[in-house]
């Protein structure tokens, strides 16, 4: 299956390695300069989890700004598709650039990507990203650290609430570089009487060892 068909199917595909180790690392060595950030956030003091994660302020680094105009350039028709599939009428532009002027009409003028930094112990509750009424309902997940080289545990999760059902969870083992696209809050799912949809969430498991760090790109901005 590609990627998308993996969207539709499960709500998340796997976009294969986007960053190569150096371009990784480098990233992930931003963490240390304040300059690059609007502001930090300790999880454990908004009981999100436990760990911390900064939001890049603009301008974004030019390798994540890029990024972000490629996936959101791939996503968009998709995302057309998914409104459709659940006869919602909300509109995507194709472009990020004109996406994001509707975000900022809309009063949700600061940037959302982020760095993550998680280590023993450190988790991320299941959530949705929101940050005001205009959302995009994908966003994408680029793992900076190398799993059991650098750290254990702390893999991915996303979780399916189904109706009428328990739900189901899938733990991601991301190599570093590779990039997850995941749903932002659901998934249409095809049903006898055309389609319905299931809310998911995403987290990360607690980290047994090591440090991990994550680059989170969204592509609504926040309020
Ligand atoms: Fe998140």
């Amino acid at each position: 299956m590609t990627p998308i068909e993996n969207l539709w199917q499960r709500g998340y595909g796997r976009l294969g390695k986007l960053l190569s180790r150096k371009e990784a690392e480098q990233i992930r060595s931003l963490y240390e300069d304040p300059g690059t950030f609007r502001s930090r956030i300790d999880m454990a003091r908004y009981r999100f989890g436990r760990g911390e994660y900064q939001y890049f302020a603009y301008p974004l680094p030019d390798r994540i700004d890029r990024l972000r105009h490629e996936l959101y350039g791939q996503l968009s028709p998709v995302a057309a598709e998914w409104m459709a599939a659940l006869s919602k009428e909300t509109c995507y532009p194709v472009e990020l650039d004109a996406f994001l002027d509707e975000c900022h009409d809309g009063g949700q003028e600061r940037p959302t990507p982020l760095l993550l930094r998680y280590r023993e112990g450190d988790f991320n509750c299941l959530h949705q990203d929101l940050y005001g009424d205009i959302v995009f309902p994908f966003q994408v997940v680029i793992a900076l650290s190398r799993p059991d080289e650098e750290y254990s545990g702390g893999e991915l999760l996303l979780v399916e609430q189904q109706p009428r059902a328990q739900s189901v969870g899938h733990a991601i083992r991301l190599e570093q570089g590779e990039a997850v696209v995941i749903t932002t809050r659901y998934r249409p799912v095809k049903g006898s009487r055309g389609y319905y949809r299931t809310n998911m969430r995403h987290g990360v498991s607690p980290l047994i060892s090591g440090e991990r760090h994550t680059l989170g790109i969204i592509f609504h901005d926040a309020t």
